[in-house]
């Protein structure tokens, strides 16, 4: 694929793993991209998912005509893009990896002592000339493995961003660009705001006329909003006011009380968004979570704590570094309800949450003054 008449598109679709990382639904599939960077030397960057090695080296050999790539830049060590390298240094033994030391050490690891290749090691910040074309260095460590590297070329005002700016969602997949880009980025990097944020902040000076990521689709238009939605993910702030009620209902009284609370915010004007924790995609539920500015948790009381789907959604949650939320809950138990204390324990180690005064206990259905807390809750959230 034309990217450039210095960069080509070598990466591949994969429409057959189902969950990736062993977790993630992928229903559109994903990418592993790579590109070749021609200069007076060749650069190859990065490589693609073990199953997809043959067809990678392929495209490579189409792009080049069937030359040896002099080099190839790795970005990032994950076996999604760099389980087929093995095959790459079978396949082109005289060419010289471009990385940086950690990830060096990380190679050994998944390689072994074996598999030998010639090497370059580069510093951050440092730029490295393929003759006419430049690659400049910029460390971006835990977006989203610690040797993570990115990679700008001054000429093409090019960057490539590693898993940065990725998506789920092969590159035939169509809809919104951030949808699939909200849960890759919760879901894989969440956790690292803060090291996002420097990243971001390294960039800041850089004149970026595209953007390659590893996953998903190059950008090269509207930059600004991109990364102005990475601006506000990594930092924790709330991308639309609305609320997201997430809830587990046994027999349907949970789910009665979630209902009439999503009614009573739509009738004050308010965006809701409702989530099943037992049906719905769970990574879905948590980039909706960190979406809004408002979430409400509705769950029972269940072997003295709380219902197994709530417990692991709140500590994915917490796992995810989840901050500066206004937090409602529901609560249901027949005998001991215990799940409001519980969960407000759980989020009491997250950073800025404010729970709402009002809250609801219904004690197995709802009864007529859960319907006044259910209106109380909703008046409260309207006027967050
Ligand atoms: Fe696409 Fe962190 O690997």
């Amino acid at each position: 694929m034309f990217i450039s008449e210095k960069v080509r598109y070598v990466g591949v679709n994969d429409r057959k793993t189902d969950l990736f990382e062993g977790q993630y639904k992928i229903p559109d599939g994903i990418s592993y991209n790579s590109y070749v960077v021609f200069g007076e030397k060749t650069a190859v960057m990065d490589g693609v998912d073990e199953n997809f090695a043959d067809e990678w080296l392929k495209n490579i050999d189409e792009v080049t005509g069937g030359k040896a790539p002099d080099y190839l830049v790795v970005l990032h060590m994950e076996p999604d893009h760099f389980a087929s390298v093995a095959k790459f240094i079978e396949k082109y033994p005289c060419a010289t990896i471009i990385s940086n030391s950690r990830a060096f050490v990380m190679m050994g690891n998944f390689l072994g002592k074996t598999v030998n290749f010639k090497k370059v090691e580069v510093k951050d910040g440092e730029e490295f000339d393929f003759g006419k074309i430049t690659l400049k260095f910029v460390f971006a460590p835990m977006v989203h493995w610690p040797e993570v590297t990115f990679a700008y070329c001054p000429e093409e005002k090019t960057l490539f961003s590693a898993d940065a700016f990725g998506k789920f969602g092969d590159l035939n997949s169509d809809g919104p660009w951030a949808d699939e880009a909200r849960r890759y980025y919760f879901g894989i990097v969440g956790k690292y705001g803060v090291q996002v944020q420097a990243a971001l902040k390294k960039l800041a000076d850089l004149k970026i006329d595209k953007i390659c990521p590893l996953h998903g689709n190059v950008l090269s238009e509207n930059l600004n909003a991109y990364i102005s939605l990475y601006n506000i993910w990594s930092s924790y702030d709330a991308e639309s006011d609305g609320t997201v009620i997430a809830y587990t209902s046994v027999y349907g009284h949970t789910k009665k009380a979630v209902e009439l609370l999503a009614e009573e915010l739509k009738a004050n004007g308010e965006t809701v968004a409702v989530y099943d924790l037992s049906r719905a995609d769970s990574s879905l539920v948590l980039a909706e979570a960190f979406r809004y500015d408002k979430l409400v948790l509705a769950t029972t009381t269940y072997n003295g704590d709380v219902f197994p789907a709530m417990k692991d959604f709140v500590n994915a949650l917490v796992e995810h570094n989840f901050q500066n939320k206004t937090v409602g809950l529901i609560e249901n138990g027949s005998w001991a309800p215990v799940a409001k204390r519980k969960l407000t324990e759980m989020l009491s180690v997250c950073k800025n949450i404010t729970f709402t005064e009002s809250a609801v206990k219904i004690l197995s259905a709802v009864n007529e003054e859960n319907l006044k807390e259910i209106r109380n809750l909703a008046e409260e959230l309207g006027k967050k």
